[in-house]
């Protein structure tokens, strides 16, 4: 069955897209991989996965979806009929759903810590810990994270609203919210870094930020930088197959591939410039960002050494909730594509569909961080387990699928067609695009996919 929605405009086709792209992934994951991967060698491999990896591959998900004009599954089999490439679909759908379960926990973490930062309780002193003490901050991650009630219901909060913007559909829900969301959360950006960079040692963070030792670059670095942009530019779930099925037959496909993918980039190398003057200026270096520690720990003691804590820990959060938010929706919307038109739903039962069974399962989730930490797969928390099989294995199966068919054997003038809107546009970029995806791309994940195996 075909989708009939549309987004209405190009800022707001270029906004939910974004709001896609910019998440979780740019503001905690980034950081936290620069930071495990030497610093500004990391940034500079990033960029150049971005543009050689990245831009590819979003236009192959883009064209699939416009030409398919249906869902991450019936685009494939309404381009290819009879053949198993929906398969990549489908492990998309089934990725994103897995997702989902723990995306929501951390959004709702986010509103939290929004909620804390606006009343101040952040900052409150803990009994029998000093004040402003390092340890302050990481006790109280630890002990909200491990709680029952409090995570598990904000993530039931978040999931509503995201619910409460799915049920509006394209247009009204997702275009909507993108376009009052995205412009904020751009704003408040742009506002933490020209704090940041007033702090004493900025230029230090800088440094260390952007002035690469190539000594550092070494395979591992490469494969988490190709992890990290295809995870930061929504990659290889079907969330752009399905986002690019509401494109309009006139969207200029690479422009818009390269506006999302540069905004995005644009948002990591911020929040870096944020980051690091913070850590260098307040002697943080030393302190690992890993797992939740960067968001939840290491920015309120940033914050916490600035003059109104509460001011700018509250931007922060509201940037963080913006950036979760748009994507948990986007993320969403595969699943509930799937469900109406392939079911023939309307938006509202879809939606619930996709969600009332989310509820428990992430609930189930965020139980797994405090007493269901017992109950492992694997040595895996639920929590744990769901990002693991996520990240190393289903998603770049997916990504490989798809890029072998893309690249040998989608309809001969699919890609073409796509990149040049039926021959109506000039497209100087269309030929290197096609080679990228023939030869680079498909092998290149299949190396990260044996090299995630084993690491
Ligand atoms: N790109 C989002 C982020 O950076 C995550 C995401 C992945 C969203 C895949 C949609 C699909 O957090």
């Amino acid at each position: 069955m075909a989708t009939t929605s549309e987004f209405s405009s190009k800022i707001g086709l270029i906004a939910a897209t974004v709001g896609s792209a910019v998440g979780l992934g740019n503001v905690w994951r980034f950081p936290a991989e620069t930071q495990a991967h030497g610093g500004a060698a990391f940034l500079l491999v990033y960029v150049i996965c971005v543009l050689l990896f990245g831009i590819p591959v979003m236009l192959g998900e883009f064209s699939i979806g416009r030409a398919g004009k249906s869902d991450a599954i019936d685009s494939y089999k309404k381009l290819s009929p009879g053949k198993p490439w929906w398969i990549s679909g489908f492990l998309g759908i089934v990725c994103s759903y897995l997702i989902l379960t723990f995306y929501m926990v951390v959004s709702g973490w986010t509103l939290e810590y929004l909620y804390q930062s606006l009343s101040g309780e952040l900052f409150a002193p803990i009994p029998g810990v000093e004040e402003g003490s390092n340890l302050q901050f990481a006790d109280r991650m630890q002990e909200y994270v491990g709680g029952v009630w409090p995570p598990m219901i904000w993530t039931w909060i978040t999931i509503a609203v995201c619910g409460g913007v799915l049920c509006m559909g394209v247009q009204k829900g997702i275009e909507r919210a993108s376009n009052i969301l995205m412009p904020l959360l751009f704003v408040i950006l742009i506002i933490l870094c020209i704090n940041a960079m007033s702090l004493p040692k900025a230029a230090e963070g800088l440094e260390y930020f952007f002035n690469p030792n190539f000594s550092k670059i070494t395979p591992k670095v490469c494969i988490s930088a190709l992890g990290q942009a295809f995870f930061s530019l929504s990659l290889g779930m079907g969330t752009l197959i399905t986002y690019g099925s509401y494109f309009r037959k006139d969207t200029n496909l690479t422009r818009t591939a390269f506006t999302v993918s540069l905004l995005d980039m644009a948002v990591a190398i911020l929040v870096g410039m944020i980051i690091f003057p913070g850590v260098m200026s307040f002697g943080l270096e030393g302190e690992s960002f890993d797992g939740s520690a960067l968001v939840f720990v290491t920015f309120p003691e940033i914050f916490n050494n600035m003059w109104c804590p509460q001011l700018w820990s509250s931007l922060f959060f509201i940037l963080l909730a913006v950036a979760a938010l748009t994507s948990s929706i986007s993320i969403a919307e595969v699943s509930i594509a799937y469900f109406s038109s392939h079911f023939n739903l309307k938006r509202v039962p879809a939606t619930c569909v996709v969600l009332v069974p989310l509820v428990l399962l992430s609930s189930l989730s965020s139980l797994s961080n405090g007493v269901l930490s017992d109950w492992t797969i694997f040595g895996y928390t639920i929590f744990g387990a769901c990002d693991a099989v996520t990240a190393n294995i289903i998603m770049p199966l997916g990504a490989l699928i798809m890029a072998i068919y893309l690249g040998w054997f989608a309809p001969k003038n699919l890609m073409k067609d796509q990149l040049t809107n039926g021959g109506t546009i000039r497209n100087p970029l269309a030929g290197t695009v096609m080679f990228l995806l023939k030869w680079v791309t498909p092998i290149l994940i299949l190396v990260i996919f044996i090299a995630s195996l084993f690491t």
